[in-house]
């Protein structure tokens, strides 16, 4: 009996040893007869007790070792097919090349956005941010334009449904009152921000684009300060040697001019662009009105100021050669990607 016993777990040992598991079959039928429930060890186990007391614990090893080796080789070749069936479609290969980490592209708008904001910090402007929906009276009424004012329908504007005076700014132009209304002068800011304006979309516009307003307020400031500061920034954005300014109408200034920037003729895209002249127009600008500086609590004997707004996309576009406007809003990855270093994958 005892003998027997003993033989039996030695068998049963090698047999664990040497039995061969490929697949979750003969896993699974090592399982049953190993550990399952009804496992031939059971019996053996039961032997225990007709074993003298001097080898008990000698065969309480033996059977142990079986079983735990049992456990040991079905939980390892467990492991082992559910491994192969995780890396079924892609086997590792560590000598494989990385794959490419996709670290994304700055958007062209952002690009040409904060070459600008750059160029004005440079000569002490600083950003100020402000919500992209505004009331009526910060986008219209305190830059002198009333209700019925004619000067409303140069934009047309999306209002909210819920409300006849809450709006999606059509200028980054409130922010200049809002500014004046929460600082003192001197005040000295750029404000870039997205705007928007019901009009049908096409290639040359859209319902949604991006401005920079400027504005500077202190004492003494006059339409030569703003001239040179504009020729400054075209200078700097475009490598400009002229620029000119032509009489125009804003609301909320007086004067008011449009700036153009000579780009001269060389290319066919200055030809093109320019539409023969050599002049981009670029920007709307003048000096704050005295009425909107009174409006916001500012002093128009004291201080004058001046303002200006830049259309960005309009420059993107010249800049990146680009003759859609819808591709800027579109999100079309194959556009993106040539803007910035993920280019390189
Ligand atoms: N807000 C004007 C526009 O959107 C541009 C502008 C800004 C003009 C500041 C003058 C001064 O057309």
């Amino acid at each position: 009996m005892e003998l027997e016993a003993f033989v039996l777990a030695s068998q049963y040992l090698s047999e664990v040893e040497t039995t061969e598991l490929i697949n979750e079959a003969q896993a699974e039928q090592f399982r049953i007869k190993f550990l399952g429930t009804k496992n031939i060890l059971k019996p053996i186990f039961d032997e225990m007790r007709n074993i003298p007391n001097e080898r008990k614990k000698e065969f309480g090893q033996l059977c142990n070792k079986v079983k735990t080796l049992a456990e040991n080789k079905f939980q390892e070749t467990k492991n082992k097919l559910d491994r192969a069936k995780l890396n079924q479609f892609e086997s590792i290969d560590l000598s494989a090349p990385a794959e490419p980490y996709n670290i994304g592209s700055r958007h062209p708008v952002s690009l040409v956005m904060e070459e600008m904001v750059g160029i004005f910090e440079r000569i002490g402007f600083s950003v100020a941010e402000e919500r992209e929906i505004e009331d009526d009276w910060h986008n219209f009424t305190a830059l002198g334009t009333p209700e019925d004012h004619p000067a409303r329908d140069m934009q047309d504007t999306f209002y909210l449904k819920e409300s006849a005076t809450m709006l999606l700014r059509t200028h980054t132009s409130p922010v200049q009152v809002r500014t004046m209304l929460s600082q003192k002068p001197p005040i000295r800011i750029i404000a870039p921000g997205r705007v928007y304006r019901n009009e049908t979309i096409s290639a040359r516009s859209h319902c949604q684009f991006h401005q920079i307003e400027g504005l500077y307020v202190a004492e003494n400031v006059s339409f030569a300060d703003l001239r040179q500061t504009l020729y400054y920034f075209a200078k700097e954005m475009f490598g400009a040697t002229k620029i000119r300014l032509r009489p125009s109408y804003f609301p909320f200034t007086e004067p008011s001019a449009e700036m153009d920037v000579y780009l001269g003729l060389e290319t066919e895209r200055d030809q093109r662009l320019t539409k023969g002249t050599g002049w981009l127009e670029v920007l709307g600008c003048g000096m704050v009105d005295p009425v909107v500086l009174k409006h916001c609590g500012i002093d128009p004997e004291q201080y004058s100021g001046f303002a200006f707004g830049i259309g960005i996309e309009r420059i993107a576009l010249f800049k990146y050669q680009i003759d859609d406007i819808r591709l800027f809003f579109e999100n079309d990855l194959r556009f993106l990607r040539q803007f910035g270093p993920s280019n390189i994958f």
